[in-house]
């Protein structure tokens, strides 16, 4: 009988419209590596209907199933909803915002996140309008995030995010840009819910690993961060995931990076 399911990730793809070939070898590796892929954002360039349609068709490397994140790049031409809808119609990808979705008996919460910073530097609801509107989006990010693990009913669970919820996994970017590589306004629901694992991608110069305040397994999985630490490699991780009836609180396994190339 299964007792995990092998979870494999990767983000910020930013799949250009010549990008075509590009992605197959990472897609067709990751099948035989994993039993679910999902995608943390940044899945287009500039998120042009074109790009989706490269990525779909680089998709169709694997058969896995396939769950996604949108990133900020994926609403550069103002078409996230047919960026979505292509990559629905056309890969099979589930795109999650603020929603949850179940495969193979593991539980999947998706939301995008937003920006704003960390800890107590984090930007606050204060000022003008355009401040508090910053922060508002943060908030509800934070809320859809919630909403969808709230839903989760399986003991295996796994958080996805485009947006770091936590700056560990951010250090090494430029200090000028850590606010706006996430915000730990995420942290608090995943503290609350405790996913097996949270997996976020934007921070391409950030840290691999790190862990929520509760412990929570963070792993940023942006592809450029992937490549250069593992040069060698496929760029991926997957992580273990147990399943059965009861929630557990340290259900994931060690990741793994992405098998050789
Ligand atoms: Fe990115
Ligand atoms: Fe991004």
């Amino acid at each position: 009988m299964t007792t995990s399911v092998r979870v494999a990730a990767v983000g910020d793809l930013h799949c250009t419209r010549t990008s075509e070939g590009a992605f197959q070898p990472l897609f067709a590796k990751i099948g035989e590596s994993a039993d679910v892929l999902v995608l943390c954002g940044d899945l287009t360039d500039y998120g042009t209907p074109e790009e989706a349609r490269v990525l779909a068709k680089e998709l169709g490397a694997t058969k896995l199933p396939k769950l996604a994140v949108l990133g900020n790049h994926d609403f550069e031409s103002a078409a996230a909803d047919e960026v979505s809808r292509i990559l629905t119609d056309a890969a099979g990808v589930s795109v999650l915002d603020g929603t949850a979705t179940e495969v193979h008996g593991v539980g999947f919460a998706g939301a995008k996140g937003f920006a704003g910073g960390f800890g107590v530097r984090a930007l606050q609801s204060w000022g003008e309008g355009p401040v508090k509107a910053f922060v508002a989006a943060a908030v509800e990010e934070t809320l859809k995030l919630e909403s969808a693990l709230a839903r989760l009913r399986t003991r295996g669970r796994v958080a996805l995010l485009h947006y770091a919820p936590i700056g560990a996994t951010v250090d090494g970017e430029p200090l000028e840009i850590y606010p706006f590589l996430g915000s730990s306004r995420l942290e608090e629901p995943i503290n609350r819910y405790r996913p097996d694992v949270v997996f976020h991608g934007h921070a391409h110069r950030g840290q691999l690993e790190g862990a929520t305040s509760a412990g929570v397994p963070v792993y940023n999985v942006a592809l450029p961060l992937l490549r250069r630490r593992f040069p060698e490699l496929q760029p991926f991780r997957v992580v273990e995931v147990a399943i059965g009836d009861e929630p557990s609180e340290h259900g994931a396994g060690a990741p793994a990076a992405g098998a050789r190339a």
